[in-house]
């Protein structure tokens, strides 16, 4: 007996009039016209299913605390942090776990079912550890929630980030994170890198490093972060966060450390919404753009997603958990506007994510979980373009969240009486 028998579905690969049959949490068979009896059908009329959406970086401490405990009025990512320090010690753990459930549901609407999340380990108290560990456990059935040990004040320059990761991992949160460019001076962000590298290769973890999140060209912790990840044997096991100064670095330098990436297996998360609006802020005109080198990173094998950051918190006041609308930015500011680039940019928020998260059985093939949303839209570079409804976004094979089709009723005369804007599918 088939659990859901989703019919008439096109598949991100381009096939259509496909059938996802799920049994027992798994996709058991992905072809057309699947015969059998099933508990439960869904006609999905033809639109795109697509696996989850990821989010390979977020911060959800601090997600929906805008305007607490004051707005950042220069926008820096400065600002950001020194407001973040201010509201550090007014959080309570009951507030944190409210505001993080309630980006849950969000996320959810949004068929969002993975996010790796940084936390902050720069209190004594590890309120916010302790707070989202209890946040993983309380999603788990519907959300992959990974956990990084982020010590937002730097390794070094806070006395006590050391001993508070350490306590960090202790109690269960799943990668080794850093912010070399953070610490004091370059020689202390590389050494930072040395030794999160080296506990994270001791204690069998994957690491995330915000790294060089800055428009200073000189600094190149990524190659540190590069060099120990060789050295360790932690190739493909790190993710290099952000790396927004590579985009203002000199091009024979950027040339020779982007193969030095493709070396080491680096996985990149560049965050398009959060580097358009911190980077550049120093500059008269022009203005950078700030994020990194995406095209030539993918030219050169390197696995690339797109991450959110942050929704409505110290550094972004904007963001409604909308993968496809960090992935939209994302094109536009890479300037990825061939419809092979932008047919990549889906991927950057659904399959490179999940090998950079290590996630299992993530995809839509047979013995895949049966997790995927069905959107309303015919193609990924038409989801792109529409940021459309999730009509039903699927866990485990059962519906968690489902949405009306978006349909405008049009009142002219000797014209349609609807839109719907996926009726107007590119033929591309
Ligand atoms: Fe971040």
């Amino acid at each position: 007996m088939i659990d859901l028998l989703v019919r008439n579905v096109t598949l991100p690969d381009g096939r259509q009039a496909m059938d996802i049959a799920c049994v027992d949490g798994r996709i058991a068979e992905v072809a057309p016209a699947i015969k059998g009896d099933a508990r439960e059908v869904i006609d999905a009329q033809g639109y795109l299913v697509s696996p989850p959406f990821i989010d390979a970086h977020f911060h959800m401490d601090a997600t929906l605390s805008l305007g607490m405990p004051r707005l950042n009025n220069s926008g820096t990512l400065l600002e950001g942090i020194a407001l973040w320090g201010e509201l550090k010690p007014l959080l309570t753990h009951d507030a944190v776990i409210e505001r993080a459930m309630r980006y849950c549901d969000l996320a959810v609407s949004q068929g969002l079912l993975a996010i790796r999340t940084h936390v902050d380990v720069c209190d004594d108290r590890l309120l916010c550890v302790e707070a989202l560990l209890e946040v993983r456990r309380r999603v788990s059935t519907y959300i992959d929630l990974q956990l990084v040990a982020f010590p937002q004040d730097g390794f070094y320059r806070d006395p006590s980030a050391r001993t508070n990761l350490l306590r960090a991992l202790d109690l269960g949160v799943d990668v080794v994170g850093g912010i070399p460019h953070g610490e004091r001076t370059m020689a202390d962000g590389a050494a930072s890198m040395k030794e999160l590298c080296e506990i994270a290769a001791a204690r069998g973890l994957l690491v995330d490093i915000h790294c060089d999140e800055t428009d200073d060209p000189l600094s190149r912790h990524v190659e540190a972060l590069v060099y120990e990840t060789q050295r360790l044997g932690l190739q493909g096991r790190v993710v290099g966060s952000h790396l927004t100064s590579m985009h203002s670095m000199d091009n024979y330098y950027a040339s020779k450390l982007i193969g030095l990436m493709t070396e080491a297996r680096l996985h990149a998360t560049p965050n398009p919404l959060i580097n358009i609006t911190l980077q550049g802020r120093h500059d008269t005109y022009p203005k950078r753009r700030g994020m990194t080198r995406v095209p030539e990173l993918r030219a050169a094998g390197i696995n690339v997603s797109f991450g959110h950051d942050c929704v409505m918190d110290p550094w972004y006041p904007l963001g409604q958990a909308d993968m496809l609308e960090a992935a939209g930015m994302g094109l536009h500011v890479g300037l990825m506007t061939t419809p092979e680039a932008m047919r990549w940019a889906f991927d950057a928020v659904t399959v490179n994510p999940a090998k950079a998260m290590h996630l299992e059985g993530y995809g839509l093939e047979k013995g895949c979980k049966a997790d995927f949303v069905v959107l309303q839209a015919k193609t990924p570079v038409e989801a792109l373009r529409l940021k459309p409804a999730r009509l039903k976004v699927v866990k485990g094979a059962k519906v968690i969240a489902e949405a009306p089709e978006r349909v405008t009723a049009l009142h002219l005369e000797g014209r349609p009486g609807t839109v719907n804007g996926a009726d107007y599918a590119p033929k591309i």
